[in-house]
């Protein structure tokens, strides 16, 4: 851990609190010089750090730090993930593929407080500002077949559901495929990557990348975006630690995938669905057709009956509800 992480994690510890430079640079092994120092960094990424004198620097309350120490904190105890986290990046699924790509890296997940181009499925763009969202992503080596990763990103959508569930106390939906809905506004959405190996017909290695709006986003969504996005913040008029919800992401993730042979996620998928009997309209290539979502059925498809009556499942392309 380098000395910043070290400063960020003991001020971390003791949040709210005030930690006297001296302590500060005794526990580093740097002098006190070196400590106000790494504190102004630490303030000009926007960290907010209350600094007194006689009484040393403090991390404030409701400042939402991503921690790895906190994140550990929380995940369970056979979790043996590798992280890393980052101040800003171009897009944690670039970074994780790269990462990916060179085999000899274990680091399974990348996490960032802000993404200077994230991207969205389809070649849309993913806002992501500093200190409010999660952009986080996973390094998968499946070790099952192609047939059962066609439904990674289902497995994952109900983690991740469940994993806001838990930790916010309400009661997201997953909207065909795989974005998280709560009251009726988008706050997730999950971009999956896979690199398959032509030789072996498998699947070499997948980056899922998990989007997470948390704290208000209505400063930096234009007005159009905020009629269908939302966060968590601004549904529940209320802020969670993202590094709390961040741990419970990979430790759902991580019972999921254990089990993902099964198939058990699906009955919770379906449950969670936002979409069955609902009006919606079905994009396919550049076409939009009406229609109403029927059912999902063992396979994850999108069961849907056109007006002509013609009934169709989707296994891939965009769904979007039609509002009232
Ligand atoms: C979508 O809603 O269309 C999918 C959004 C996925 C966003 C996440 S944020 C972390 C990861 N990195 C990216 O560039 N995109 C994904």
């Amino acid at each position: 851990m380098s000395i910043k992480n070290k400063l960020i994690s003991i001020l971390e510890h003791n949040k709210g609190n005030y930690v006297s430079g001296n302590f500060l640079a005794n526990e580093l092994g740097v002098s006190r010089n070196t400590v106000w120092k790494i504190i102004k960094q630490l303030e000009n990424e926007g960290i907010e750090i209350t600094a007194k004198t006689n009484k040393g620097y403090m991390l404030l309350q409701e400042c939402d730090y991503i921690s790895e120490e906190v994140i550990r904190k929380h995940l369970n105890l056979n979790s043996k993930r590798k992280m890393e986290i980052l101040k800003t990046i171009h897009s944690t699924n670039d970074h994780a593929k790269k990462l990916a790509q060179n085999s000899k890296n274990e680091i399974s997940v990348v996490i960032a407080d802000k993404q200077e181009a994230g991207k969205g499925r389809l070649g849309r763009v993913f806002v992501s500002p500093p200190h409010s969202g999660i952009y986080l992503s996973l390094i998968i080596r499946p070790e099952f077949n192609i047939e059962t990763s066609q439904f990674l990103t289902s497995c994952i959508a109900v983690a991740v559901s469940e994993a806001i569930d838990n930790i916010c106390g309400c009661e997201t939906k997953i909207k065909w495929v795989n974005d998280i809905y709560l009251n009726s506004k988008k706050i997730c959405g999950i971009l999956t990557e896979a690199s398959i190996s032509f030789e072996s017909n498998s699947l070499e290695y997948v980056i899922i990348g998990i989007g997470v709006n948390v704290g208000s986003i209505k400063k930096s969504l234009s007005s159009e975006l905020l009629e269908i996005a939302s966060s968590i913040e601004d549904e529940l008029g209320k802020n969670f630690s993202r590094s709390i919800i961040i741990a419970e992401i990979l430790n759902r993730v991580d019972f999921h995938l254990a089990n993902i042979k099964s198939l058990n996620f699906m009955k919770r998928y379906k449950h969670r669905s936002f979409i069955i009997g609902k009006e919606i309209l079905v994009s396919t290539n550049k076409l939009q057709k009406k229609a109403i979502a029927l059912d999902i059925n063992d396979k994850a498809g999108l069961v849907v009956k056109y007006e002509d009556g013609k009934i169709e499942t989707l296994n891939t392309g965009e769904a979007s509800i039609i509002k009232k």
